[in-house]
């Protein structure tokens, strides 16, 4: 791929949620799971980097959580000032966040470290505005999910924007790196759980059949083939603490 900005890649972002609107992204039931993964707490602080079109902040709220979030993408950000309207949501880039240091008790970027330009620099972000024994929640693709493997392609619905897919071990190395324990790493289970969902589409043969067949199929995927990886970190200097699960 020839060198790309990032004002290519907002540019990517703004004509796909120009285009798409809410209508790519998952649906709000998909996003309590992660404040549930990070153990949030209400009345703390989270900041979501790469917030998209707002769900995660619009959780957060339902949950007592005062959060804010940061987007590359004009058009996502004005899509979030509407699916959160209580939240404080800016235009501005991952590896340069307009927050002091030690801000915030979570921090969280789902689905989107793989498209930065500087994953590196976007690490280091996130850990300086993070106070002293802050979560993270990072979700990112998998490199060897194995339903790639079977269709004989690789890459989420936005390869076409500087995507870096990476396995298990290569992930875990790269947060270790800067200074990011791995407290646990879970599978993304949304796609087997979706049609059993809260307010999930589709009819009874979905909810009660092939839902739970799919769900069941999901857990067998040992972590290293599984889609999407769900990340809980802590800062190193922490991380002595955590109970560490392969
Ligand atoms: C797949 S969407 C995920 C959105 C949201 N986190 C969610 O789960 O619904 C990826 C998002 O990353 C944003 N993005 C890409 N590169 C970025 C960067 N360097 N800094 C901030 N946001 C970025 C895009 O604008 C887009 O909204």
């Amino acid at each position: 791929m020839p060198t790309l900005s990032a004002g290519a890649v907002k540019t990517w972002y703004n004509r796909h949620y120009a285009a798409k609107g809410l209508q790519t992204m998952r649906p709000d039931a998909a996003y309590p799971v992660f404040l549930d993964l990070l153990g949030a707490t209400p009345g703390s602080r989270l900041l979501d980097v790469s917030c998209g079109a707002g769900s995660l902040l619009a959780a957060a709220y339902a949950r007592s959580i005062e959060s804010v979030g940061v987007d590359l993408s004009d058009e996502a950000v004005r899509l979030a000032k509407r699916v959160a309207p209580t939240a404080e949501v800016a235009v501005g880039a991952g590896e340069a966040l307009a927050f002091r240091a030690g801000t915030f008790d979570y921090v969280t970027c789902l689905g989107s470290l793989e498209h930065f330009l500087d994953m590196g620099q976007g690490l280091e972000e996130m850990k300086r505005v993070a106070k002293p024994g802050a979560r993270f929640c990072i979700m990112v693709p998998n490199q060897d999910f194995i339903g790639w493997k079977v269709l004989g392609h690789q890459g989420t619905a936005q390869q076409d924007i500087n995507e870096h897919l990476q396995s298990l071990a290569a992930w875990r190395r790269l947060f270790e790196a800067h200074g990011l324990g791995v407290v646990r790493a879970s599978p993304d289970r949304w796609h087997a759980v979706r049609w059993r969902a809260p307010g999930a589409r589709g009819g009874v043969v979905k909810r009660f059949l092939l839902g739970p067949i799919l769900e069941l199929a999901w857990r067998l995927i040992p972590l290293r083939w599984q889609y999407q990886f769900v990340f809980v970190l802590e800062r190193r200097d922490q991380a002595s603490r955590a109970s560490r699960i392969p």
